[in-house]
């Protein structure tokens, strides 16, 4: 089969491997249909992530068809469509058991595996461990083009901002970066009744997309954004202030746009620390959130898209086949010069 294949800092090449195969009963395989890539590949492109190593298949989301069912699948079956998300679970851990499959103490000890400890998504075949409690069935009224986004954009953005930041009816709600988890946040801040939504970011197209995917109000990032969202928030700030960048000062910004009282979900990765102003916040009765996303809430947000109400097709900006995989990289890598939000890969 082929498969995009990490080779160390600034190296990828799309080329021949082994097939994927059934390793463990627990196991299927997996035809990938579409996939797509993430900024969290990218960070691994620049060697940010070093448990990833040469020979590394990368890819952590995809929709396809199972193939192969190990002798202990009970669940699903050859033809069945199916949604591979980023986190695996073994559905019996104590952290799977209390409804925290990020930290999955069997399966590597933290759910996010594909391209990452394990093959991943990036390829003609997948192997998908812990099948039964991991995958999800696609429904008929969800397209393929839809459900991609529902791997890991969509729920990072609604688990670790929206239900982190605990959203509530009539909140104000502030979104700083809007790339695809930004938007993710944005898109399902509504469905609690969020009377404001602000989009920040430094880059006007994406601001344009926040417009189109629910923002109320947006504000492009520079030294008066925070006068301008209290200004439009009675002068003491927004209930919730979601961050979705990952750099020091996004999170300050963030921060500073917080009313008392309120919360600042973190969902940006960071690589370097963070002096946060605990002088001035303690006296606030702020809370601040952070984690790595769970991908539970899979089974609402399937919902919501085949009812309508979440359009997670709009996230897919440019489409690829899978030998174009190095250009689909090349544009994603290159986003806001290509107004490019997410890409979809498929076979052909
Ligand atoms: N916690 C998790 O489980 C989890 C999961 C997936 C992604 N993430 C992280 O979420 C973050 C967002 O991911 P993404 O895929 O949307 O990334 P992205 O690169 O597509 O989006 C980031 C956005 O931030 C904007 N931006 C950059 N600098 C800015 C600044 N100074 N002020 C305001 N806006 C700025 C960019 O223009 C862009 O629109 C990343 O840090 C990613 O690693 C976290
Ligand atoms: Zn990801
Ligand atoms: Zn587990």
């Amino acid at each position: 089969m082929k498969a995009l294949v990490y080779h160390g800092p600034g190296q990828k090449a799309w080329e021949d491997v082994a097939d994927a195969t059934i390793e463990e009963p627990t196991d299927v395989v997996v035809r990938v249909d579409t996939t797509t890539i993430c900024g969290t590949d990218l960070h691994i492109l620049h060697g940010d992530v070093a448990a990833v190593t040469d020979g590394r298949i990368l890819g952590h989301e995809a929709v396809g068809t199972v193939t192969e069912v190990g002798g202990a699948v009970k669940g699903f079956r050859p033809g069945d469509r199916v949604l591979v998300p980023a986190i695996t679970k073994c559905g019996r851990c104590d952290y799977c058991q209390r409804g925290m499959p990020s930290h999955c103490q069997t399966v590597g000890g933290i759910g996010w595996i594909f391209g990452h400890l394990i093959d991943g998504t990036q390829a003609e075949l997948v192997r998908v461990p812990y099948a039964d409690t991991s995958l999800y069935q696609v429904p008929a009224d969800v397209s393929d083009e839809q459900a991609i986004f529902l791997a890991d954009a969509l729920p990072t953005g609604y688990e670790v901002g929206v239900l982190a930041g605990q959203v509530r009816p009539g909140d104000t709600v502030a979104v700083v970066g809007a790339g695809a988890v930004g938007l993710a946040a944005i898109l399902t801040t509504g469905l609690w009744g969020a009377s404001r939504v602000i989009a920040i970011d430094s880059n006007k197209f994406r601001l344009e997309k926040a417009l189109e995917f629910g923002a109320t109000d947006v504000f492009e990032a520079g030294q008066g954004t925070a006068g301008d969202v209290l200004a439009l928030t009675d002068g003491l700030g927004v209930d919730v202030a979601i961050e979705a960048v990952g750099f020091p000062e996004t999170l300050l910004t963030a921060a500073s746009l917080v009313r008392p009282g309120g919360t600042i979900a973190n969902i940006g990765v960071h690589g370097v620390p963070v002096e946060i102003p605990m002088q001035d916040m303690w006296i606030k009765n702020v809370r601040l959130t952070m984690g790595l996303v769970d991908t539970v809430s899979i089974p609402t947000l399937l919902k919501m898209v085949a009812s309508g109400r979440i359009p997670a097709e709009k996230m897919g900006t440019h489409t690829f086949t899978f030998d174009q995989m190095t250009e689909a990289y090349g544009v994603f890598g290159n986003a806001a010069a290509n107004a490019a939000l997410k890409v979809i890969i498929t076979p052909a």
